[in-house]
């Protein structure tokens, strides 16, 4: 008989992923880490770690895939499907990882009889959108979704896919921004601000909302550990700032003194047509491109996660300053 409960994380490579390994062996789980043969397995060294590599894109291959991992007598008691792209060459390949691929896994799960007992998708807020500027109310787990960009469109199809099935044991979790070690996409803003660079593009009064690592990962745990089942929760650390407040903690913390400077939106508007234009031939995004500017256009990025806290007892341990100090103490 098996001791301890297994879980399976997908994108175990990546932020979120290699801390919930890290997490899932300190409670205790039995954990499968799902790479890529290119994947880094830089923070994944534990020797406990099973490491598997699934083909998303090809069912036959997964359900074989599946199929013998069930002959060998695996069971995933609990899945957290986590990878995906937050940066891809174009819609079609946000919708192939984000969507596509998290259905594959879901059917191929259902042919071969490998249905966990809790299927955690990490969505992301961006699949309801930012809330309505007018009013600037946060949206909530009751806000009708309605995404406005290719990212947060992809995630939006993935769970419309969970939802519709007749009773897979889905939880769905929208987290907003996440920041801590290992995270690559801040750290560019950290590190502009060390250097005295102060860039916001449109405005610097757009809210926006934040949730630390660790706090997610505890929270993801939570949720497998619940009775909850085809439930779907925004999560955020409950604050709400401007894109400035969250850079004067950044400067607090370094020490640093920085001119702000706003970019206009047209100016961001103008510059992200030129590059789409350019790179449309060639199939590929570039990095500031239009579903960029829909973010940074829209004011409210702002949630109001108070659906998970009731239902899970959720209480974030990490205010923003303390998860600031912590992430840069660690980079
Ligand atoms: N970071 C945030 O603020 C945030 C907020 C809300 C939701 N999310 C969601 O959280 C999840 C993890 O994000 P992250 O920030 O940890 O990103 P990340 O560091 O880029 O990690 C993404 C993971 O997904 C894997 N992956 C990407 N494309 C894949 C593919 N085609 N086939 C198989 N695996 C693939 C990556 O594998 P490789 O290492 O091989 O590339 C990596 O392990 C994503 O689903 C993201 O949408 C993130």
């Amino acid at each position: 008989m098996r001791e301890a409960k297994s879980v399976l994380i997908t994108g175990a490579s990546g932020f979120i992923g290699s801390h919930l390994v890290e997490e899932g062996l300190r409670r205790g789980y039995e954990v499968y880490a799902a790479i890529r043969k290119s994947s880094s397995r830089r923070y994944l060294t534990d020797s406990r770690i099973r490491f598997l590599e699934f083909d998303y894109h090809t069912p036959e291959a997964l359900d074989r895939q599946l199929s013998s991992l069930r002959e060998e007598g695996v069971r995933f008691d609990f899945i957290v499907h986590n990878a995906g792209v937050t940066k891809a060459r174009s819609r079609n390949e946000f919708d192939l990882i984000n969507h596509l691929y998290t259905r594959s896994l879901v059917e191929s799960l259902e042919r071969n009889g490998m249905v966990p007992d809790k299927f955690v998708f990490i969505s992301s807020l961006a699949a309801i959108g930012p809330g309505n500027p007018e009013t600037m109310q946060p949206v909530s787990d009751d806000t009708p979704p309605h995404p406005v960009e290719s990212y947060g469109l992809s995630k939006r199809a993935a769970e419309v896919f969970l939802q519709s099935t007749a009773d897979f044991p889905f939880l769905i979790l929208r987290p907003t921004g996440v920041y801590g070690p290992r995270e690559t996409d801040y750290q560019v803003v950290y590190r502009n601000l060390g250097k005295g660079f102060e860039f916001y593009a449109g405005s610097s009064g757009q809210r926006v909302s934040f949730l630390y690592i660790a706090d997610l990962v505890r929270v993801i745990y939570q949720a497998i550990e619940s009775d909850f089942s085809r439930k779907t929760w925004v999560v955020s650390d409950g604050s709400n700032y401007t894109v400035k407040e969250f850079s004067a903690r950044v400067k607090q913390i370094l020490g640093k003194k920085t001119i702000p400077v706003v970019v206009p939106l047209p100016v961001v508007h103008f510059l992200a047509s030129i590059l789409d234009a350019a790179c449309r031939p060639f199939g590929k995004m570039p990095l500031l491109n239009r579903d960029k500017v829909a973010i940074m256009g829209s004011m409210n990025w702002q949630c109001d996660p108070s659906g998970i806290m009731n239902d899970l007892g959720f209480s974030p341990r990490y205010s923003l300053e303390e998860g600031l100090k912590e992430t840069l103490s660690r980079n």
